[in-house]
């Protein structure tokens, strides 16, 4: 049977009514959210109708099985807080389309939290063995929930993990969540390798006091401290750094953010990420030595939650090369090999199996935002190059 373009659109569009967040085609459907766990109930049934057998397993992932061994497609159909309708969902549902239209064992998965509320890559980080699931169940999102509590929310979950060894190999399709297929005019592009990454929350205690009456020089204000190690952190890394090197502070927990007392405290979020380990780790030293630093002169406690972090991957030659043939015949001269800035679950699936990645344009590199979109023919294109490659891998007669 053929792909249907138009059941992969349609399906794709009903994802996107579960937590629609009624500005643009985004969405607000964060991991355990109602909008969440009622989108993995109708992708459960979806699965039951392409002839899968849907089984959540203990942390929500949501596989659908082929029977035998099989191709393991597809991504996550959690979403940021202000998330985009394709990040995730995309790669969900292509592998619904392939699943149900292929001759080929296909078997489909969405994993759970992949967007990091809890942690960086939750739920394939458990399922691949790299997170522990009692370290993980004590990981607390931004207003203090535990990851323990938020799964319990999904009601009754299987007690096993599904066994990576009933798969031969994954593949993810995702949208590319950045600029450069877009502003070169290429409909898909081959990742090669995906970067590394590294998260950890870090706290500056200092006083809290009226903004009114405390001297300039006597104050340990905690937004102070934060903005001089922003400063010096950026000033630091820049004989560190590559052009593809990325570091975000964006979450920033300002106490009691009110602008008449001088803030008591700040929490904030550390990311950084690039595709060289040790660079990951010289990074990771300048952070610490820079943060002990502005506490010693600002005078504040400084605090480190933990660290959570994924290696640089490369993606399997075979899968790449079946995804690349699949390009050339779909895009011709239109499509490029490129590494993924973004996580993706392929990164902990790595760990056990073969794993690959395409990725179709975003517009305008918009991602992480309602405004995040696709245009459709390139939708379709992708989902071409899926369906090939998984013909490819499964040798002549298919
Ligand atoms: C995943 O969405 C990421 O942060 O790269
Ligand atoms: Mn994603
Ligand atoms: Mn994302």
């Amino acid at each position: 049977m053929a792909i249907d373009e138009n059941r992969f659109l349609a399906d794709l569009h009903r994802l996107r009514e579960f937590g629609a967040s009624g500005v643009g085609k985004g969405v607000v459907r964060p991991a355990y959210s109602d909008a969440d766990i009622a989108a993995r109930h109708w992708l459960a049934g979806r699965m039951i109708e392409a002839g899968l057998e849907p089984q959540f397993d203990p942390v929500g992932n949501l596989f659908g099985l082929a029977p035998g061994r099989s191709l393991l497609l597809g991504s996550h159909s959690d979403s940021q807080p202000e998330g985009g309708w394709l990040d995730g969902a995309l790669g969900v549902i292509a592998a619904l389309e392939v699943a149900r239209s292929s001759d080929h064992p296909v078997s489909v998965v969405s994993f759970q939290d992949e967007e990091g509320r809890f942690g960086v890559t939750t739920g394939s980080a458990v399922w691949s063995g790299g997170l522990p699931l009692e370290k993980a169940d004590t990981l607390t999102d931004a207003a203090g929930v535990s990851f323990g509590t938020a799964r319990a929310a999904m009601g009754d979950l299987a007690q096993d993990f599904v066994d990576p060894a009933r798969f031969s190999g994954f593949i993810e399709m995702h949208i590319e969540q950045g600029p450069a297929l877009d502003a070169a005019g290429d409909q898909i592009g081959i990742v090669t390798d995906i970067v590394g990454i590294r998260d950890m929350t870090i706290t500056f205690e200092g006083q809290q006091n009226h903004a009114g009456t405390t001297p300039m020089h006597l104050r340990r204000d905690a937004f102070q401290a934060l903005s001089l190690f922003n400063t010096r952190l950026n000033d630091r890394f820049r004989n560190v750094v590559t052009p593809q090197t990325v570091w975000t502070i964006g979450r920033v927990d300002l106490h009691p953010n009110a602008s008449s007392i001088v803030p008591g405290r700040v929490r904030f979020s550390m990311q950084w990420r690039d595709g060289d380990a040790a660079r990951l780790v010289r990074m990771e030293e300048i952070i610490r030595s820079t943060a002990h630093e502005v506490a010693e002169e600002q005078g504040m406690v400084l605090d480190y939650g933990p660290m959570l972090g994924l290696e640089p991957v490369a993606m399997d030659q075979t899968l790449r090369l079946a995804l690349e043939d699949g390009a050339a015949q779909v895009a011709p001269g239109k499509w490029r090999r490129m590494p993924s800035g973004a996580l993706h679950d392929a990164t902990n699936v790595a760990r056990h199996l073969p794993v690959a990645m395409l990725f179709v344009p975003s517009i305008n590199g918009i991602s992480h935002d309602f405004a995040e979109d696709t245009a459709e023919h390139d939708l379709i294109a992708g989902l071409a190059v899926l369906d090939h490659a998984v013909h490819k891998l499964a040798g002549p007669a298919g």
